[in-house]
């Protein structure tokens, strides 16, 4: 990795598993978070960050393995600025070959107002803290949250202490997708004229996406000396999300000939990451979103068909295979054998064992049988249902649903811990139905927070998939299933909720996954 300002290189800071991770209800599971970060290390992210250590035992831990196991990238962690949260985020990120800490502290007018610190009090808890983390760890960032919103005065005389007390990147975030490319720019550039000391340091762009100029924001950052963007994969994030790590890193390969600065990341890696963070997180890349979205490679019109067949640079500004996108000829149906599955599989980089392969194989047969086409998609969800390790309480054994004019019933079997147990019931509309049968069956407090379905493929035999999503004290689980049958595929996916409700249920005692932080406690 480099920090030299004057190089064209930008580094990538990737917070998917932190920042995106905040997104209510894309909490993902422990492995899932070692896998997503050990792609994100091969891909080339200069830094992830990998969690927020004293939010709980379950990201602590997450953040340790993710230190030990790193290569090339740099692991950081978040802390709030108090020595308790630097300590723990030490404690996590001290493994990794290379560590950084992250201590962060809102500091416009609204935010001093919350801790309710003078100007001069948060200029000293600033210093202290980040002389703090500087004794721990020579790679120190600090952040003033709510940047863009924070007087300028006040912005600068907080940026010279920390970059005094020792912080080596300083992250300037736009905590509320409210500033704008020209604002962005200016805002870098101001800090880099007046604050002493700012040439030595590297400033990053922390961008939300609420009015949608999150990816322009950190460009135009970059375009005046900033030289980290942070970002996420599928822009995934807080309310409306982050800058996405795809659209930035593509926006400056594509573009090189105006914004001439380099990145570390391999492009052809991106499909893959983004498909596998949609799935594990459990929000759908929306089909028109740039680079990754399932339309941006698709022409309809006979216009653009036509002049893309003539010459594919008419409508295309990037290769499908830059992002790692391979169409190929093979497509998969009930005639298929192993062979042809395995090939479509390592096609989306996706590696099996060979128990692991016969077993896929046996439910793709089974899909094949119901469908024309076993498309992509397809074998993403039919991956994805095999892989929950923990043995399943709960399972749906039948079902039978009577929907018309006259009013929806259900008629369910369901085995709870192998025990076979039947509901009939009613609802308003064959899910709700449904739903009530689970209830009565399997009783509990979980709330419905959102309920999504997605046609992933074309035609009346679509899968469909399913994305439930419950919540119960706070504890967030997300459940997916797909199936040709909409209802079957929304019980699925509610059953799958709450077998993993159960598990995080039994891993109370590490306080896993229970998310009760407040970045209002600075004290
Ligand atoms: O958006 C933000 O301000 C943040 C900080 C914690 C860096 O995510
Ligand atoms: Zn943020």
């Amino acid at each position: 990795m480099t920090t030299d300002t004057k190089q064209d290189h930008v580094l990538i800071f990737d917070t998917t598993l932190r920042d995106g991770e905040q997104s209510p209800g894309a909490t993902m599971t422990h492995e899932e978070k070692l896998e997503i970060a050990a792609a994100l290390d091969e891909m080339g992210v200069d830094i992830i960050e990998a969690g927020f250590p004293i939010a709980s035992e379950g990201d602590f831990n997450a953040v340790s393995e993710i230190a030990k196991n790193s290569v090339n990238s740099v692991i950081c962690g978040l802390s709030r600025a108090n020595f308790k949260d630097i300590d723990r985020n030490w404690e996590a990120v001290k493994h990794a070959r290379q560590p950084r800490i992250h201590t962060f502290i809102g500091t416009s007018p609204l935010h001093r107002a919350i801790p309710n610190l003078t100007m001069d009090e948060m200029a000293d808890k600033i210093h202290e803290t980040v002389t703090h983390a500087r004794n721990l760890c020579d790679n120190v960032q600090w952040s003033p949250m709510d940047a863009t919103r924070t007087e300028h005065d006040y912005l600068c005389r907080v940026v010279e202490i920390a970059i005094k007390a020792g912080a080596t990147t300083i992250n300037i975030p736009d905590t509320v997708g409210y500033t704008a490319p020209r604002e962005s720019a200016d805002l870098i550039r101001m800090l880099l004229e007046r604050v002493p000391g700012a040439d030595e340091i590297v400033f990053a762009t922390h961008c939300h996406n609420d009015l949608g100029m999150a990816t322009a924001n950190s460009l135009a950052a970059v375009e005046a000396g900033a030289r980290q963007i942070e970002c996420t994969i599928n822009g995934l994030g807080e309310r409306a999300g982050n800058t996405a790590l795809e659209e930035v890193v593509m926006a400056l390969k594509v573009r090189n000939d105006i914004m001439p600065y380099a990145t570390g990341i391999d492009t052809t890696k991106i499909m893959k990451l983004s498909r596998r963070v949609a799935t594990v997180s459990g929000f759908p890349v929306q089909y028109n979103k740039a680079i990754v979205g399932k339309n941006a490679f698709l022409h309809e019109s006979g216009i653009h068909q036509d002049g893309v067949l003539k010459n594919v640079e008419t409508f295309e500004i990037m290769k499908p295979a830059d992002i790692g996108l391979n169409e190929d000829n093979i497509v998969l149906g009930k005639h298929s054998g192993r062979a042809a599955l395995r090939s479509k599989l390592e096609g989306l980089g996706i590696e099996l064992g060979q128990n692991q392969l016969n077993d896929l194989f046996v439910r793709f047969k089974d899909l094949a049988d119901r469908k024309k086409e076993v498309y992509e998609d397809d074998l993403w969800t039919l991956v994805r249902d095999a892989e929950d390790a923990t043995p399943d309480r709960l399972e749906l054994k039948s079902l039978k649903v009577v929907c018309g004019t006259d009013g929806q019933s259900a008629d369910m079997v369901m085995l709870v811990d192998g025990e076979e147990k039947r509901a009939e019931t009613t609802g308003d509309g064959p899910v709700d139905a449904c739903f009530n049968a689970v209830k009565d069956i399997f009783p509990h407090g979980a709330k419905l927070e959102l309920y999504q379905v997605h046609a992933v493929t074309q035609g009346t035999d679509a899968q469909a998939t399913v994305s439930v999503r419950l919540n119960e004290d706070g504890r967030i689980v997300t459940g997916q299933s797909a199936d040709t049958d909409t209802v079957v595929a929304s019980v699925k996916a509610y059953i799958h909720a709450l077998n993993r409700l159960l598990v995080r249920r039994g891993k109370v005692g590490e306080g896993a996954d229970r998310r009760e932080i407040s970045y209002k406690d600075v004290s």
